[in-house]
């Protein structure tokens, strides 16, 4: 196999609903704008929402994601609605173990495209790029204790929970709480989902 900066990974990812593809440089503002409607809801769970304080800030960040990207160090992705064009998404794979093969997915959903089964769509895709395309051997995603949203679309994707660690996950408002690492080993046994890569919609 070639270096993981060598290698070259088919976009975007297409499924009935969404078009998902790595972070680019030049959408600040919209990121930004997903963000400020959302703060609500990330606040309690993402410790980097209090740092993101304009469209620079979110410009910033694509950037460094590109950059990333571009190192195959983390693979940083959104969502855009087929239909609509609108950002709802923002997932990828981190953490990247080469020598293992295995990623790790992490995701949030702006607030007004919440509740409709968007990260549920856009991770199951994820399972079967990562196993398909990436050649993973692990797939791992986590939630913290009281996420119970997170652990609803971790469940029912059919991940495996592999291990509990007690106060192990620090929140954005200091409190420490029990973390749940869950793992796919295969992307046998998921919900049926049209899903193909490589081509434009
Ligand atoms: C977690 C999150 C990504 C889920 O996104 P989503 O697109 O709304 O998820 P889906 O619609 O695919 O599924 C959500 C599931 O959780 C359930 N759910 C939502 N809120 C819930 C709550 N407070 N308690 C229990 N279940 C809840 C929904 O009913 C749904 O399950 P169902 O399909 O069985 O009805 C979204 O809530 C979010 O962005 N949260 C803030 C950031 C975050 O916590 N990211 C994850 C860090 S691990």
């Amino acid at each position: 196999m070639a270096k993981p900066i060598l290698r070259d990974f088919p976009f975007p990812i297409l499924t009935p609903r969404l078009v998902i593809a790595p972070l680019r440089p030049g959408r600040g503002a919209e990121v930004f704008e997903a963000v400020e409607e959302s703060r609500a809801s990330l606040s309690r769970w993402m410790p980097w929402e209090k740092g993101t304080k304009s469209a620079e800030d979110s410009e910033e960040h694509l950037r460094r994601a590109h950059a990333q990207y571009i190192l195959r160090e983390d693979f940083g992705m959104h969502a855009r609605e087929r239909e609509s064009g609108r950002l709802v998404v923002f997932t990828g794979f981190h953490r990247p173990v080469w020598e293992i093969d295995e990623f790790e997915i992490g995701y949030w959903v702006r607030k007004s495209a919440q509740g409709q089964g968007y990260a549920s769509e856009a991770t199951n895709a994820l399972i079967r790029y990562a196993f398909n395309v990436m050649g993973a051997k692990r797939v791992a995603i986590g939630h913290a204790e009281g996420n119970e949203a997170s652990r609803r679309v971790i469940e029912k994707l059919g991940f495996s929970l592999e291990r509990r660690r007690v106060k192990a996950a620090v929140l954005p408002d200091g409190s420490i709480v029990d973390s749940f690492d869950y793992v796919r080993l295969d992307a046998e046994g998921l919900p049926p989902l049209d899903v193909t890569w490589g081509r434009e919609p």
